[in-house]
């Protein structure tokens, strides 16, 4: 696919501008689905397609709604689209994050599904489908789709670029037929999804729930030998490709700040007597995350460990997300509450074992708490895959420090030398934890060494070579049976 033009789309831009008194400036978003991409589009150019949504992004666009991004470097370009607040509401804050969210999530949390957000998702969907058609400088483009805002783009472009290559990444899970099957539209959702000509999820097992999905749903062929549902005369490779990280070069780990210095500067300002042990957890503040459980865990860990009262510090990030939604106001109310509690219970005039941030951080400020952390904590109640676990041993070239990981997080199948831990068993993670806070280095080096060879090496670029070059296969395919 060398020199071929790619096309991005997802709703999440890489870069917001916002309105910051009479200057403006320039945020990264917390979504894992952006880290990822991010490199990928830095290194092969192209457009990137998403909805503007800082405040000032107008503001930055040329007449064609383009700018060059990133600041500064201009690799590749980013086209915005503007929604209105009802097509936000319904889209997004509705079907996409109030419907197929916890849908495809098993977090416990009802989906809610109204005919007026569908309604506006298939709208925006469209107006998606033709911002690429504009976009697009060929007939065949690769248009790279990212995750559940866009389930029915594929088909609709497919009808409008017919000989475009469509891969379709599902950045969450995929649940069990029985669980898809609940959603009204679940058809239609899963023949826009078959507009693809590469569909791409995390693990294997959500490919085999997406297939079985189909299976029951759709009068289609199913190939298990291929990996490939053949719908309404169209072929699509159903895949499994892990995602992750782009891997700090050596460059960029000579820039970071000593880890003994990270160390002091984190203790500090949260206020942490020296030879103390910290841990971290690193979410948006989303209920799929588990903060809640991990929470339970800490205080867990305190109750049965009393000699870290006063010794040990957990400092959960937490970038707030999807506010105008009351599930999420209700979320982060009940971890503010439980915080407080636990702060009450074990705290002191000077010592406060739970520090809750929920507040957006930028990548320096993590890198600092990585490396200052004795363990960083990932109890996802179900997760696609979860970056911040992969950020974490990436931060740490002094292989010291202890990752625990929810066994429900896609991760989980590639990182085995971390703690894995079932999050909704309190007494297992409280375990957990103890054992991370007090591991031996030499072990902590041994899993840590072990943990960054597989993120070095199945790395950002690795993910996106590997659907690229599936697509330039089924490329070559379609062009000789032309
Ligand atoms: C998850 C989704 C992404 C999304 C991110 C942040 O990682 O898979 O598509 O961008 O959450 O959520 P937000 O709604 O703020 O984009």
């Amino acid at each position: 696919l060398h020199d071929q033009e790619i096309i991005v789309v997802s709703n999440r831009e890489p870069y917001l501008h916002e309105r910051d008194g009479d200057r403006i400036v320039v945020r990264r978003p917390a979504s894992g689905l952006v880290t990822a991409i991010e490199p990928v589009m830095r290194a092969c150019s192209g457009t990137w397609i998403a909805h503007g949504s800082g405040s000032a992004d107008r503001e930055s666009v040329d007449d064609h709604d383009r700018v060059r991004v990133p600041p500064g470097e201009e690799d590749y370009t980013l086209r915005r689209l503007w929604l209105t607040e009802d097509e936000e509401q319904g889209y997004y804050y509705g079907f996409a994050n109030e419907g197929v969210w916890p849908l495809c999530h098993a977090a416990h949390v009802r989906p809610v599904f109204r005919e007026s957000d569908w309604r506006r998702y298939r709208a925006v969907n469209r107006r998606f489908a033709e911002a690429v058609v504009v976009e697009a400088r060929s007939e065949d483009p690769v248009v790279l789709m990212q995750d559940y805002h866009f389930a029915l783009l594929p088909a609709m472009l497919r009808e409008l670029l017919p000989r475009a290559t469509i891969i379709t990444f599902w950045h969450i899970p995929w649940p069990s037929p029985e669980s898809f099957g609940i959603c009204p539209w679940s058809q239609e959702l899963l023949r826009g999804m078959l507009g693809s000509t590469i569909l791409g999820f995390h693990t294997k097992h959500h490919c085999r729930n997406f297939m079985e999905t189909v299976d029951r749903q759709l009068e289609a062929r199913i190939e298990h030998e291929h990996d490939t549902i053949s719908h309404e005369g169209k072929e699509t490779l159903i895949e499994s490709y892990p995602i992750s990280i782009e891997w700090p070069s050596p460059e960029v780990c000579a820039a970071w700040p000593a880890a003994k210095l990270c160390r002091e500067r984190v203790f500090a300002r949260f206020g942490l007597r020296s030879d103390a042990r910290l841990a971290a957890g690193v979410d948006r503040f989303d209920y799929t995350k588990g903060i809640l459980e991990r929470l339970h865990a800490v205080e867990r860990m305190l109750e049965k460990y009393p000699e870290w009262t006063g010794r040990f510090g957990f400092v959960q990030i937490a970038a707030p997300t999807r506010s105008a939604l009351e599930e999420y106001r209700a979320f982060q109310a009940r971890i503010e509450s439980v915080t407080e509690r636990i702060n009450t219970r074990f705290g002191r005039e000077d010592y406060r074992p739970v520090h809750l941030v929920a507040e957006h951080h930028d990548q320096d400020a993590l890198i600092e708490l990585y490396r200052a952390a004795d363990a960083c904590v990932v109890t996802s109640l179900h997760d696609g895959m979860n970056l911040v676990s992969k950020e974490f041993v990436a931060a740490r070239d002094d292989e010291r420090g202890v990752l625990v990981l929810s066994r429900y997080a896609g991760a989980a199948r590639e990182m085995t030398e971390a703690l894995i831990v079932n999050p909704y068993h309190v007494e297992e993670t409280a375990d957990a934890l103890q054992r991370a806070i007090t591991m031996p280095a030499e072990e902590q080096r041994v899993r840590m060494a072990s943990l960054r060879d597989t993120v070095r090496e199945y790395n950002v670029y690795r993910w996106a070579g590997r659907m690229l070059s599936d697509a330039a296969r089924v490329r070559v395919r379609e062009r000789i049976a032309d």
